[in-house]
């Protein structure tokens, strides 16, 4: 069978891409040093705990198998903390995935899939965002992102990495199956922010932002199912397998919902009321995000089964009501 390497499989989205993989006859390891994954998300892939920050440890799991791909999940992963502390996602996100990078070209690796970011391209040109709109990110962990992807350009044209660039808009609901989901902490996301407030396990939803110029004040994403990510990450390394060339993909769905939009709809499905406080815009926060996602159709064959935003909250809210 072969062998894929999973940084970060014991997190949201690389959990479920590790549950993809498998069902599509992947055998998995997994290398997370579970500072933000759960052991039990990796759950039928073979767990490695380490941390990339460490050259030798990265080395070795990279010598466990003859790989044939990396998929590169392990990141740190909020706007606002980035802002705070940019040294800390410079020195973090960079290192790792320079350390990845270097180790997989020793060991003869070159197939890469990388977790990139709507965030790299700060305010858009056009939206819906093709991939062409200039990279203009504007927040240290955006910048990281764009920064890794100039390195995996730079390693491709040198030494003929192949890599995909998965660029994510909105990552939101849970494996509709059960057993997966959303839990980061502390959690900055909108819908589990959302359910956490309607379940009383925080007071209420701060609205940062109403004076946005959206039809309701408030900002405007671009929701995408973790599940259909999965699929796409699969359908990228088919891509690259099969001899196709590195590219950047986004993964979203080309239509937006405003954060009152997705309260109503939210109160909805939930049956509950959501505590809501209006709160100033946040540094760097853009009106309206929007994914074209024409490329990862026509490139990849990529559709999508569950990013419709009823099946979003829906399974969001299976996997959240458990926690109570
Ligand atoms: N969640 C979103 O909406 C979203 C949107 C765009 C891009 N992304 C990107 O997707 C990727 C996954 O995001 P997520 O929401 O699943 O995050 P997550 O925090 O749930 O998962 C990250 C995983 O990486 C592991 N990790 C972190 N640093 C590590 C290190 N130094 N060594 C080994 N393991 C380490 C953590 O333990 C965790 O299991 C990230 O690269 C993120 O930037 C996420």
């Amino acid at each position: 069978m072969k062998s894929v390497l999973v940084t970060g499989g014991a997190g949201y989205i690389g959990s479920h891409t590790v549950k993809e993989l498998r069902r599509k006859g992947w055998s998995v390891v997994v290398f997370d040093n579970l500072s933000s994954g759960r052991r039990e998300f990796a759950a039928g892939a073979e767990l490695v705990v380490g941390d990339l920050r460490d050259p030798e440890a990265v080395r070795a799991v990279l010598a466990r198998r003859p790989f044939a791909a990396v998929l590169h999940f392990a990141s740190l992963i909020q706007v606002g903390e980035s802002y705070a502390d940019p040294r800390k996602y410079y020195e973090h996100n960079l290192t790792t995935s320079l350390n990845l990078l270097g180790a997989m070209l020793d060991a003869g690796v070159k197939t890469f899939i990388f977790s990139s970011t709507a965030a790299v391209y700060g305010v858009p040109e056009i939206i819906p965002i093709p991939e062409e709109n200039p990279l203009r990110p504007f927040n240290p962990y955006g910048r990281t992102k764009a920064m890794v992807e100039s390195i995996l350009r730079d390693y491709d044209r040198a030494f003929g990495l192949r890599f995909v660039s998965l660029r994510y808009f909105n990552a939101s609901g849970a494996d509709p199956d059960g057993g997966l989901g959303e839990c980061h902490d502390p959690e900055t996301h909108l819908i589990p922010n959302i359910l956490l407030a309607a379940l009383g396990r925080r007071p209420a939803l701060d609205v940062f932002g109403t004076d946005f110029p959206t039809p309701d004040g408030t900002a405007v994403r671009d929701y995408i199912h973790v599940s259909d990510l999965a699929s796409a990450h699969v359908l990228a390394l088919d891509h690259l397998l099969s001899g196709g060339t590195s590219e950047a993909i986004n993964l979203g769905t080309n239509r937006g919902y405003s954060v009152r939009e997705v309260l109503t709809k939210a109160e909805a499905v939930t049956g509950l009321r959501v505590p809501r406080v209006d709160k100033p815009r946040r540094e760097g926060d853009v009106p309206v995000l929007m994914a074209s996602s024409a490329k990862a159709e026509k490139l990849l064959g990529w559709t999508r089964r569950w990013s419709d935003l009823d099946a979003i909250l829906a399974t969001a809210w299976a996997w959240h009501r458990k926690l109570l």
